[in-house]
């Protein structure tokens, strides 16, 4: 790869959720030669840089987010030397690759914790994770009333008395952050990567690291939700401790040059509490997580948008847009609720079968928010599938949900399976061209219309308008990096300028219900949805126009 040292100011990166991309030997489940044999796509939708989620040796009790070994792939996704031959295939195409790496905790099966749980109370091989006695006459009650993102207490007793902490599931055991061996260990695995050519890291949780040293109950029944509350004060979340962490891995990325990056996932209270992860010695950028909260309100994305980039200009940091992920309702179905506009991430936001939805709608202003996401100055992230305008699956049955969220909630919250559901590549075959196998999630019938090779070539599908808007966001200096400026328009509309080296762009998009005038221009460059006859912007569609 040329060494570019701004390249993640502005990039679309693809994220690749590795069990449900591509599956090249028929297990049903995605794996690196799978992703290898999909980068020619990649290429061509047009990105810059692909983020895979954790593909190391795991149990799953997490989809992989449980890592049992640092330095190695699980063995159903493949090999170190499937790895390698990825990283280079994609660089030889002009992709970057950022690898996920997940530091609050590792798997219960990883030798560290196999070997605290066998030295006892009180040893060097405890003091790795956060072990505690008890509270109450026998320690039979928890240290401190923190819940589990996932559900019930975050610690779990083990045989000999002592409970640990895990913030997720209990086969997720937190790393003590206190422990000086802790930090070398992942600085060394930062370098094993590196050394193996990876550009980057998506960091899980990362706000989560430092604990309050005093074990102080939080007194709130739910403090612990995925959404998280904002630090200092809070005994887990975003305190101010955990920019340590992030100063030295940063020293240990520009030791390889300057166009190594991070990007932290770090669910903050506000825009202002993200931006200092983004600080000059930290990590390069942050997920903004603000955009994916925001209702399909023009008021509140007006206010979002600004806001989130003042607070990363503030820092010096480019922002970020994200419109969905492997956690959240995929946004074509998040904003097709008849009962909202589309807001939230929550467990209690999310859509699931009796929730009032109207496809069509949802699809139109998902089309409409991607043109809005990609017209933005900064990095944009596109989950994988979004370019087929793939929608939640809401429906899946019971017995195949395989999120830890479902059990440990007691069968009350489904979870995110339904965002994971294994992608459609073709209209026909037992996985619609995802494998040879049946895919570990069903595919809903109607995805063969929804899949790649139903789109390809296909004027105003999805698929084109995605890699329409991206190749253009390539080739237009207007477009990525910089600033924007609001131009007036109607209350429910945002309207905006984009532009850099002599060339200008206005994204218009029309979020009321009734279609309104655009702004002046000289040629209409895409639009997410056909404009009325007499030129008006309809409502829920987005426009980018040459001005006049
Ligand atoms: C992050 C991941 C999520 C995972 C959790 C625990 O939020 O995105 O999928 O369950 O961390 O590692």
């Amino acid at each position: 790869m040329t060494p570019d040292p701004t390249w993640w100011r502005d990039a679309a990166i693809y994220q690749v959720y590795i069990r449900s991309f591509a599956d090249s030997d028929g297990s049903g489940v995605g794996d690196l030669p799978g992703i290898r044999s999909r980068l020619p796509y990649l290429r061509d939708l047009g990105i810059d840089a692909v983020w895979i989620t954790p593909f190391y040796p795991s149990p799953m009790a997490d989809g992989g987010y449980d890592v049992a070994d640092y330095r190695d792939i699980e063995p159903q996704f493949g090999t170190l030397a499937d790895a390698d031959a990825l990283i280079a295939d994609a660089h030889e195409l002009g992709l970057r690759v950022i690898i996920d790496i997940v530091p609050n905790h590792s798997s219960d099966q990883h030798r560290w914790f196999q070997a605290a749980l066998a030295a006892g109370p009180g040893s060097p091989e405890r003091d790795r994770y956060i072990f505690r006695p008890g509270r109450g006459r026998d320690g039979e009650l928890p240290p401190t009333d923190w819940e589990s993102t996932f559900g019930g207490s975050a610690w779990a007793r083990v045989p000999d008395g002592e409970w640990y902490l895990h913030l997720f599931a209990p086969e997720q055991p937190d790393f003590n952050w206190e422990n000086p061996e802790v930090v070398e260990e992942f600085e060394d695995i930062l370098r094993f990567w590196l050394d193996r050519g990876v550009d980057g890291f998506r960091i899980d949780v990362a706000n989560s690291l430092k604990k309050d040293q005093s074990f102080p109950d939080v007194g709130a029944e739910d403090e612990a939700i995925l959404v998280a509350h904002e630090g200092p004060d809070h005994p887990f979340w975003d305190r101010d401790e955990v920019h340590e962490v992030y100063r030295g891995w940063r020293s240990v990325s520009d030791a390889y040059g300057v166009d190594r990056t991070f990007v932290a996932e770090a669910w903050v209270d506000s825009p202002e509490r993200l931006a200092r992860y983004t600080r000059a010695d930290e990590l390069h950028t942050a997920f903004n997580f603000s955009f994916v909260r925001a209702p399909w309100e023009a008021d509140v994305l007006r206010a979002t948008i600004d806001e989130c980039i003042a607070a990363a200009a503030a820092v010096g940091a480019p922002t970020t847009w994200v419109l969905s992920n492997h956690d959240v309702t995929r946004h074509a179905t998040r904003y097709a609720r008849l009962d909202s506009t589309g807001g939230g991430v929550s467990d209690e936001a999310r859509v699931g079968p009796d929730t009032p939805i109207d496809p069509a709608l949802g699809l139109q202003r998902a089309r409409a928010a991607t043109l809005l996401m990609l017209a933005l100055p900064g990095s944009a992230y596109i989950y994988q599938g979004e370019e087929l305008g793939l929608p939640e699956v809401v429906d899946l049955p019971e017995d195949v949900l395989a999120d830890p969220i479902w059990e440990r909630s007691g069968h009350t919250v489904r979870g995110r399976d339904g965002a994971r559901v294994p992608i459609p590549w073709s209209t026909d075959g037992p996985s619609l061209g995802f494998g040879a196998g049946d895919p570990w999630l069903p595919q809903p019938k109607a995805w063969s219309a929804l899949s790649v090779e139903a789109q390809d070539g296909v004027d105003g599908s999805t698929l084109e308008l995605y890699r329409s808007a991206l190749r253009r966001r390539h080739g237009d200096a207007a477009l990525g990096d910089g600033s924007l400026r609001w131009l007036d328009g109607p209350a429910d509309a945002l309207f905006f300028e984009r532009a850099d080296e002599g060339s200008r762009l206005v994204c218009a998009v029309n979020i009321g219900p009734d279609a309104v005038p655009l702004p002046a221009y000289d040629e209409v460059l895409l639009a997410s949805g056909p404009l009325d006859e007499d030129g008006a912007l309809p409502s829920d569609t987005a426009v980018w126009l040459r001005p006049a």
